[in-house]
């Protein structure tokens, strides 16, 4: 069945390059549904979109009821992704507070998939630092993808950054991300995400910062690439992403006897928990009191799962671990590489605040078995599992 994409049209100058993203979109099978600004209409008719994609647009909320369906939840829900192209300065700022006051942004607020937004506008509106401000914060989120905007001669006579990219390129950057066939069909991912706990005492733990949003956003990839996927996950404040086996386990030694039970049918593995290293060895049966002035509590190690794991891997199964660093981050990743036979490291700066754990964003170096390292500038974690799961699955076809 071919996708069905929601293509926003704002009213910029570029709106006419939104007739041809239409055109090649339907030319590539997919369903495209319109929703057009008041403003957009004013450069291109909204007739002009039904004929190219042979669906009725909408523009006003008001319009005479067609059907019985509330029309922007059902046109949320419809859709496999939405696209707005050109997106103004105007629909960045009410994404960015959450505004619903026509057809598309009500229509946006109500889309959970992912949203792609091809910024276009003058130069110096597209450096407000309050453009900026929403562009950021609109990045930082999960679903949100921005295509940059391409430099050159803008319609109001400058030069700069601000104009819109070649319909060509917006859609073969869909092409990757959401129109390629489903790369991993057939194939198993197993994950495993957020922080154990090991108990203290019947109420209390030692734990970690570890929010989970990597290995979530992970496996919510390996789901949309057609993978089975498994999930092993600690306890965090995450939905499950829809579609994945989920188990949740709580300590170290729980995670590694899920991961050991699943790793044999997986093709890829990708160790995105936070482990302790360490659990108490002997945790109190009762609830401790405070009765002593001082309290030893004394920890052994914990097994390392993935090193275990790459021990007991076979020819053709790829195994991806992550390196949590604060200082010397590529030299230590390299030595967790071989000493726990992987076959790519994913190598965080977590000293860093807008990348690593518990944060939206993250940036990192992608090493792999033959030396090769790959600088992956900060993004949202969304993007950085498309990232992961792109070179991960080149390894498998090696
Ligand atoms: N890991 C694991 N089991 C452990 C500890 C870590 O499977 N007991 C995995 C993590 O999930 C990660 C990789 O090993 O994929 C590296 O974890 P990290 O905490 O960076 O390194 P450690 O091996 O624990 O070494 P150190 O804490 O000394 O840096």
């Amino acid at each position: 069945m071919g996708k069905n994409v929601l293509l926003g049209v704002c009213g910029g100058i570029a709106c006419y390059k939104a007739v041809e993203v239409a055109s090649r979109l339907r030319k590539k099978g997919v369903d495209v549904t319109v929703i057009m600004t008041k403003s957009a209409t004013q450069f291109v008719t909204p007739l002009t979109f039904q004929e190219i994609t042979g669906n009725p647009v909408s523009v006003d909320m008001w319009d005479k009821v067609q059907h019985w369906d509330v029309a922007h939840i059902s046109l949320a829900r419809k859709a496999d992704f939405a696209l707005i192209v050109p997106a103004t300065a105007n629909i960045l700022g009410k994404l960015a507070a959450g505004i619903a006051d026509d057809m598309l942004s009500t229509t946006l607020l109500a889309v959970t998939k992912a949203i792609y937004l091809a910024p276009s506008m003058n130069t110096n509106m597209y450096l407000n630092p309050i453009v900026q401000r929403n562009l950021k914060l609109l990045s930082s989120l999960p679903n949100y993808h921005i295509i940059k905007p391409a430099s050159g001669h803008l319609a109001c006579g400058v030069e700069g950054v601000g104009r819109l990219p070649e319909p060509a390129e917006i859609v073969e950057q869909l092409e990757k991300d959401q129109l390629a066939e489903e790369s991993l069909a057939g194939k198993t991912v197993l994950v495993t995400a957020g922080g154990t706990r090991e108990a203290i005492d019947p109420v209390r733990y030692i734990g970690n910062r570890s929010s989970g949003k990597m290995g979530y956003a992970i496996a919510a990839e390996a789901v949309r690439r057609g993978a089975r996927t498994i999930l092993v996950s600690g306890p965090v404040a995450l939905a499950a992403p829809a579609g994945a086996e989920v188990s949740k386990i709580e300590t170290a030694r729980e995670m590694k006897e899920l991961s050991e039970r699943f790793f044999p049918q997986a093709d890829i593995t990708i160790m995105a928990a936070a482990v302790a290293d360490y659990r108490v060895e002997n945790p109190a049966p009762l609830k401790i009191k405070k009765e002593q002035e001082a309290l030893l509590v004394h920890l052994v190690k914990n097994p390392d799962i993935l090193a275990g794991l790459g021990k007991i891997k076979k020819e053709g199964q790829v195994l991806v671990g992550f390196a949590a660093e604060t200082h010397d981050l590529l030299a230590f990743a390299r030595q967790k590489l071989v000493k726990k036979n992987l076959d790519m490291i994913v190598a965080n700066d977590v000293g860093r605040k807008d990348a690593g754990f518990n944060v939206d964003t993250n940036a990192a170096n992608l090493i792999s078995k033959d030396g090769k390292i790959e600088e992956i500038p900060l993004m949202s974690k969304s993007e950085m599992a498309k990232v992961i799961l792109r070179r991960a699955e080149a390894l498998l076809s090696k």
